[in-house]
């Protein structure tokens, strides 16, 4: 076939007609979970201030400094979201939700933008659902936010996944073991690879989760940053494991996950599966304690996670998970002649009224080419309308399954149709 003259943009992509069917199907657990926890829904711009992200997620982080779309139109700097903590914390800050009482809980889903290499599992367009808790700073938080997030998978029947744990500290805690981690890494600066030797000054903890060979020997023998936390986080960290073990849900303690965005604090996690390739993380979170003041809010403690819906639908593909499949109408009409068609316009509305999914052809084709149209849509029956069934005021009704057919008139059709279908 022809290249067509126009496609998508690299790593943005099209959610066509029968598989749109299982993004409907995921959304509504996800709002069936959110309704279970009590979260409420939350909608911010696609567009942020370059600037709002820039400070939230960090500036030397990748998302900032090379996967932004940003440009800017007149004085004003947009950014298309990369993610949805820095807007859901700016749209708290903003509209002061701290004055309406209690902890938000706040939940999200919909399109991010990252400027990254797309391979399967990564994409420049991307949907995430996500959840966040601000105004606690405790760690039965930490539990409901990664309850949550598992709840969704296990409704949907995913099932295979690890939940990696571990706790990032607090500034104070970063400080000392930021120190013992470039001690440690010093004498083999030259060794590390290009990437990390940059990190090395600006934020080593980020070399744990480098990815280059020639690294890995001296990752596996650093030091941990959960051997330096201070009372606060260490206390916080146990609550949080206790409360999972509670709560039964299984964690993996990995002390050197850390995390790709710098505003998290304490809490860290992934949930990974061996089903997505190598980009493996379904979903992932934790606290983010100094986000609000730091993007001009008052002091407030929170916890979150995002997920990628299109890495949850791998999953399930790869799984054999049935997500559902486009439906079924439940009536076609057949028609024959401008008059049948007339009456199709007309009665349609009144299958539709009586709650039947109904729909006809819109090209005058052939009564062959319309049957045929009527079993490729999966018409659970079919209403044939012709000249001498307009004169008779009795129509063709057919079930499509069992090849039988009966004349009835329209209301006898509608009655046998809630007969069936009800
Ligand atoms: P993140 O780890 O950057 O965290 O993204 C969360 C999830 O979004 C990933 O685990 C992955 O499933 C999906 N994801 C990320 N980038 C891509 C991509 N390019 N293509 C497809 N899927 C992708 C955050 O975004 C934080 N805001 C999470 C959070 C919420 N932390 C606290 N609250």
């Amino acid at each position: 076939m022809a290249k067509p003259a126009f496609t998508t943009h690299t790593g943005m992509v099209d959610i066509l007609p029968g598989e749109v069917e299982k993004w409907q199907y995921v959304e509504t657990i996800i709002r069936k979970t959110a309704k279970l926890f009590h979260f409420h829904e939350i909608r911010t711009p696609i567009m942020e201030q370059t600037e709002l992200i820039a400070r939230g997620v960090g500036q030397l982080t990748d998302i900032v400094s090379k996967e932004m779309f940003a440009f800017d139109r007149g004085d004003d700097h947009y950014v298309l979201r990369p993610e949805g903590t820095a807007p859901v914390a700016r749209a708290f800050t903003e509209h002061h939700l701290e004055q309406r009482g209690g902890t938000q809980k706040l939940f999200y889903m919909g399109p991010m933008f990252r400027a990254e290499r797309p391979q399967k599992g990564r994409q420049r367009q991307f949907h995430q659902f996500g959840a966040e808790i601000l105004g606690s700073a405790h760690p039965l938080a930490d539990a409901e936010i990664i309850a949550f997030m598992i709840y969704v998978y296990k409704e949907i029947g995913l099932l295979n996944f690890t939940l990696k744990l571990n706790s990032v500290g607090d500034p104070e805690s970063r400080k000392k073991y930021k120190q013992v981690l470039q001690d440690y890494l010093r004498p083999n600066l030259s060794k590390l690879s290009k990437i990390s030797q940059q990190r090395f000054e600006t934020n080593p903890m980020r070399i744990l989760d480098s990815k280059e060979e020639e690294d890995q020997p001296f990752i596996a023998d650093a030091p941990v940053i959960t051997d330096y936390l201070n009372e606060d986080c260490a206390e916080h960290y146990q609550q949080v494991k206790c409360y999972l073990d509670d709560l039964n849900i299984h964690y993996e303690e990995d002390p050197r996950l850390v995390r790709g965005l710098d505003y998290y604090t304490k809490t860290a996690f992934e949930l990974v599966s061996p089903d997505l390739g190598s980009q493996d993380a379904l979903g992932a979170g934790g606290r983010y304690d100094l986000l609000v003041e730091e993007i001009g809010g008052r002091k407030t403690p929170a916890v979150g996670f995002a997920a990628g819906i299109e890495r949850l639908l791998i999953a399930c593909e790869a799984l054999n998970i049935n997500l559902g499949t486009t439906p079924d109408v439940d009536v076609y009409i057949v028609t024959y002649g401008d008059n049948a068609r007339e009456w199709a316009l007309k009665h349609v509305e009144v299958i539709r009224n009586a709650g039947f999914s109904c729909t006809l052809d819109y090209a005058a084709r052939s009564m062959k080419s319309q049957m045929k149209d009527a079993d490729r849509e999966g018409a659970r029956f079919a209403i044939i309308v012709g000249e001498d069934e307009l004169k008779s005021d009795k129509f063709t009704f057919r079930d499509m399954a069992e090849s039988a057919e009966a004349s009835l008139n329209f209301d006898d059709i509608l009655e046998r149709l809630n007969d069936k279908l009800d």
